[in-house]
């Protein structure tokens, strides 16, 4: 599920979110869930059962990946969650009147009590099933890929600035390279790639597929991106979520054919 939807008369819902489904030869993968709906309303229209999923991975703390765990447990409570020991996080936005919104997990730990889930919260990157992994903690290496002054977090009862520290990345070594799964790249696609570089030196990162988070950035940053970007010499773009219509057109300027709209419907083999 995805902001928006590929094929049209396909039934599919669109909803602000992400959530990727991926079959692998011995595994069935959900990475990031999205709020609740469209999961629940995509997977019926799609056939995919979500009782055989084995493994989930959430990207980070944010409602918009998270809140689909919900439907997730009425159709299934014997899965493996991974993600960062900062996802269960007190998740803030600031408005400008400076109030603050809550926009972590709608929900509390507990629902995972009395269910045979597993949960993994690890800052480490991890192999969590045959040829897949999580990037684990993405380190702020660039001066140019910075986190938005409007997401906050409350530790302890003060409300500070959150460094998103839980944004992670999911790696597939698939038989055309290395694929890339972005949830919403708040600690930078740059970052990210470049850490997941050093984790496989070997390999080639084929594809990179998700949120960029890009809707804010300014002209001069997104070119920065752009000229990183062009020296992993990717093959695929698929672009989703909160990648931003300006990054979107950049990124196609750029890139041409590399590039493609990952929406809901949409299905790639690698
Ligand atoms: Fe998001
Ligand atoms: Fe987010």
């Amino acid at each position: 599920m995805d902001n928006s939807v590929s094929l049209s008369g396909s039934g599919l819902i669109g909803e602000h979110g992400l959530s990727l489904y991926i079959e692998t030869e011995e595994n069935k993968i959900l990475f990031d869930t999205g709020q609740n709906l469209a999961l629940a309303h995509n997977t019926n229209v799609l056939d995919i059962d979500l009782s055989r999923i084995d493994t989930v991975v959430i990207s980070h703390g944010h409602y918009d990946h998270t809140g689909g765990l919900k439907h997730l447990l009425e159709k299934n409570t014997t899965f493996s969650l991974y993600a960062h020991p900062d996802v269960f996080d007190d998740k803030l936005r600031s408005r400008k009147s400076g109030a603050f919104k809550k926009i972590g997990i709608p929900f509390n730990k507990s629902i995972f009590d009395h269910t045979a889930v597993q949960i993994h919260l690890s800052k480490d990157s991890d192999e969590i099933a045959t040829g897949v992994f999580t990037s684990g903690e993405i380190p702020q290496e660039n001066d140019f890929e910075t986190i938005e002054s409007q997401f906050h977090v409350q530790r302890a009862g003060e409300i500070i600035p959150d460094p998103l520290a839980d944004d992670q990345a999911m790696i597939l070594d698939a038989q055309k390279g290395l694929v890339v799964l972005l949830g919403c790249s708040h600690r930078g696609v740059v970052n990210t790639l470049d850490h997941i570089e050093k984790l496989f030196p070997e390999k080639k990162i084929h594809a990179i597929i998700g949120g960029l988070h890009l809707g804010k950035a300014s002209d001069a940053v997104l070119q920065k991106i752009i000229d990183h970007l062009s020296a992993f010499e990717l093959e695929k773009i698929g672009v989703s979520h909160c990648t931003g219509t300006k990054a979107m057109l950049a990124l196609f300027e750029r890139f041409k054919d590399k590039v493609f709209i990952n929406s809901a419907g949409t299905v790639n083999l690698f």
